[in-house]
């Protein structure tokens, strides 16, 4: 028996649930809101496509009901505001950071074991918090941003290619901000060929712009922040963490040291597993790029010091 709980039953809450549930990821899924009704609402429209769409997980929403996320082997957290139009993700930290900390303290006490997956912005601030608030293992608590920026990254990488959105390779680390994320363009390719010999510099260097403006690209045309790729690229940590997949997925973790950076979470290529981040991925950046991430990680610290 596996169980996921998603608190937070917005936009990206409920279609994280949604993808959870359509792709079986779990035996028992509980959506959680602090909105009266709006989860159950939510969960019981997903539910009735299960006959349409044959599925056998089943999803429970429920009002702020803890009780009800006992025993779960995964929680995500995406409880809080998004962004508007010409906000940062750095800005909703004041509101944020009450939210993700009650909500932390409530799910722990009824599923202590639980592998924690942080969404609500700004995240590598919030997952940072939520170690500060636990002091539970490093590897259990996973923060996801890496996930949706290295989808938004093949993306683009995939238009400007003409290619299909399966065959290419891109990973962005780095903060989960539009200033602070770094699409690493030396190592994306398109069937293992280099982007580099199949595009001009100045094409893949778009490719990377319009990666790290994604969000606000989306929220400007939205009027809020996106949540199609976001849930879904939530869901994609939880099945690899519920699977015990290992695969390799850019995620926010707390450093020790790693990339030369210690006591921030920030994004880097992680292997996920059952017992959430099993090991951080480390490898040889160029000079250009160790200084990107020395920056970008500078940015996450003074983010994190509003904290205090
Ligand atoms: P939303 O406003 O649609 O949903 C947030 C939900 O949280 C609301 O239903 C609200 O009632 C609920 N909530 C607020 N306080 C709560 C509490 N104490 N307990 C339980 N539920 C509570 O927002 P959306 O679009 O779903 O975004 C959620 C968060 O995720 C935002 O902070 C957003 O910036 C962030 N985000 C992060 C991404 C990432 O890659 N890390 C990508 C997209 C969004
Ligand atoms: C996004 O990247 C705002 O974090 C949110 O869409």
């Amino acid at each position: 028996m596996s169980k996921v709980t998603v608190v937070g039953a917005g936009n990206v809450g409920a279609t994280c649930a949604n993808v959870l549930v359509t792709t079986q990821v779990a035996d028992e899924v509980v959506l959680l809101d602090i909105k009266e009704g709006v989860s159950e609402g939510k969960a019981m429209d997903i539910m009735q496509t299960a006959s349409i769409l044959g599925l056998n997980t089943r999803l429970k929403g429920v009002t702020n009901d803890y009780a009800a996320t006992e025993g779960s082997d995964v929680v995500v957290i995406t409880s809080g505001i998004p962004r508007k139009p010409g906000m940062t993700r750095e800005e909703l930290i004041g509101v944020n950071a009450g939210i993700v900390k009650s909500v932390t303290e409530n799910v722990l006490a009824h599923s202590p074991n639980a592998i924690i997956v942080c969404v609500s912005n700004p995240m590598d601030t919030m997952t940072y918090l939520i170690h500060k608030v636990t002091n539970l293992p490093k590897n259990r608590i996973i923060g996801m941003g890496g996930a949706l920026d290295s989808s938004r990254f093949k993306y683009f990488l995939s238009q400007a290619l003409g290619a299909n959105a399966t065959e290419v390779e891109g990973i962005v680390i780095g903060g989960h901000g539009d200033t602070t994320m770094i699409p690493l363009t030396r190592f994306a390719a398109y069937r293992g060929i280099p982007a580099s010999t199949l595009m001009s510099a100045e094409e893949l260097e778009k490719v990377a712009a319009d990666t790290m403006v994604g969000g606000a690209t989306l929220t400007k045309l939205l009027g809020t922040s996106a949540w199609y790729a976001p849930g879904a690229a939530a869901a994609q940590v939880v099945a690899a963490v519920l699977g015990d997949q290992k695969k390799l997925i850019s995620c926010s973790a707390l450093l020790d040291g790693e990339y030369g950076e210690k006591d921030l979470c920030i994004g880097v290529p992680c292997i996920l597993g059952r017992n959430g981040i099993e090991k951080i991925v480390e490898f040889n950046l160029n000079d250009e790029e160790k200084a990107l991430f020395h920056k970008s990680a500078e940015a996450v610290h003074k983010t994190n010091a509003a904290l205090a």
